[in-house]
């Protein structure tokens, strides 16, 4: 991948970005797709030779390794089959014959682990800033996590396989997740998002409000379902007086504010709370389960109940995709945002006021 707008003269080491792609790698832990890749980026171009970025764009290359016969094999078993919850039928339908079968092609979760080297990039320049991205597991099936602070989720979500800071809940959903596996099925679940220290004014007001932007980041991602921020869809029952978020002054005479039903953005801008956004991650589609289909070639109708390889949820991975493309788009607000402020070059007090602590 090609990962422009790098400023120059930092450190991003190799090690930086690989940090990040050994939280999405497949074949650790029990909860992943056996699929053995290594993952090993070669950051091709972009570093000086004391591994300092130049301005220019970083060239990034992951190499796919694990592409054995056997595997291959069981992919070319179905290829005249239209996948249940695979993109196999809309792929006849836009490329026809021509469709890469093989491993899902473009359809398939590899190709997120792009996305998570473009994003400890991201993640890097935001950290300069004081910017955090996370996101963890709250929902797997009908457990649900308790809620819990930044600090927390922060101090606790890499605990577990599953990525739930409320670890009892963690136990018990990676058990659920187990018992599902055996049954050859997949289990759905729901992330939240949070950008913390995130300065107020960021986004822009029409039509790419920071919630917009987000928003297409992350439907972007494969297995996505939806998106909320702050309360989200639970507004359909809520009165103005409870919904809005009141501000209150700061010892530091700074603005902020007592909830944050808003999920951090207001008219599309930033205000300085955390951005707080709940995803909804599909259960994974290939299931051992025997499934009605359609064979594409003869029009007839077929069962179907895969071999091939698969995560059993999509929860213990999908995180650090989520993280990536987040923090991607909140740097390209950022950029905006940084430039927009020098020439409109407002009054100081305004300024002061966007600064995060
Ligand atoms: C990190 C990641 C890993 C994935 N692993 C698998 C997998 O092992 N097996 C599978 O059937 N789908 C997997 N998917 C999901 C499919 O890529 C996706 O559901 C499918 O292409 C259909 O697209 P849609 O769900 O966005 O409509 C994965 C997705 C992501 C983001």
């Amino acid at each position: 991948m090609i990962v422009d707008g790098v400023p120059p003269g930092m450190k991003i080491t190799k090690e930086i970005i690989q940090a990040e792609l050994d939280k999405r790698k497949p074949g650790v832990g029990k909860l992943n797709s056996p699929r053995k890749e290594t993952d090993q980026c070669e950051v091709f171009a972009g570093l000086g030779q004391d591994g300092v970025t130049t301005g220019a764009p970083l060239g990034i290359m992951i190499y796919n390794v694990d592409t054995q016969k056997v595997h291959i094999d069981q992919y070319r078993d179905y290829k005249d089959l239209f996948r249940p919850g695979h993109a196999t039928y809309p792929f006849f339908l836009k490329y026809g014959d021509s469709q890469d079968w093989c491993g899902a092609g473009r359809s398939s979760g590899r190709e997120s682990v792009t996305r998570v080297a473009a994003g400890a990039v991201a993640k890097h320049i935001l950290a300069r800033e004081g910017i955090d991205v996370i996101a963890y597991t709250v929902q797997c099936m009908d457990i649900k996590a308790k809620e819990v602070s930044y600090d927390e989720a922060k101090r606790n979500y890499r605990k577990n396989e599953i990525n739930c800071p409320d670890l009892e809940a963690a136990q018990k959903m990676e058990e659920r997740v187990m018992e599902i596996k055996k049954e050859g099925d997949t289990a759905g679940g729901i992330i939240e998002l949070r950008i913390h220290n995130i300065p107020g004014g960021l986004g822009e007001p029409v039509f790419d409000k920071l919630s917009a932007t987000l928003s297409h980041a992350i439907m972007g991602i494969g297995a996505v379902k939806g998106v909320e921020f702050g309360v989200g869809f639970k507004c359909g029952n809520m009165k103005g007086s409870e919904f809005n978020d009141q501000p209150y002054l700061t010892d530091k005479g700074k603005i902020r504010f007592k909830t944050n039903n808003c999920g951090g953005t207001l008219g599309g801008l930033s205000i300085g709370e955390d951005i707080v956004m709940r995803i909804a991650v599909k259960p994974t589609p290939t299931v051992s389960v025997k499934q009605k289909t359609v064979n594409m070639k003869t029009m007839k109708e077929e069962k179907l109940d895969p071999v091939t390889r698969r995560d059993p949820t999509l929860l213990a991975r999908i995180y650090v995709v989520a993280e990536a493309m987040a923090a991607c788009a909140v740097l390209d607000a950022l950029y905006l945002a940084k430039a927009y402020d020098g020439l409109a070059k407002l009054d100081e007090k305004w300024m002061k006021l966007k600064e995060n602590d």
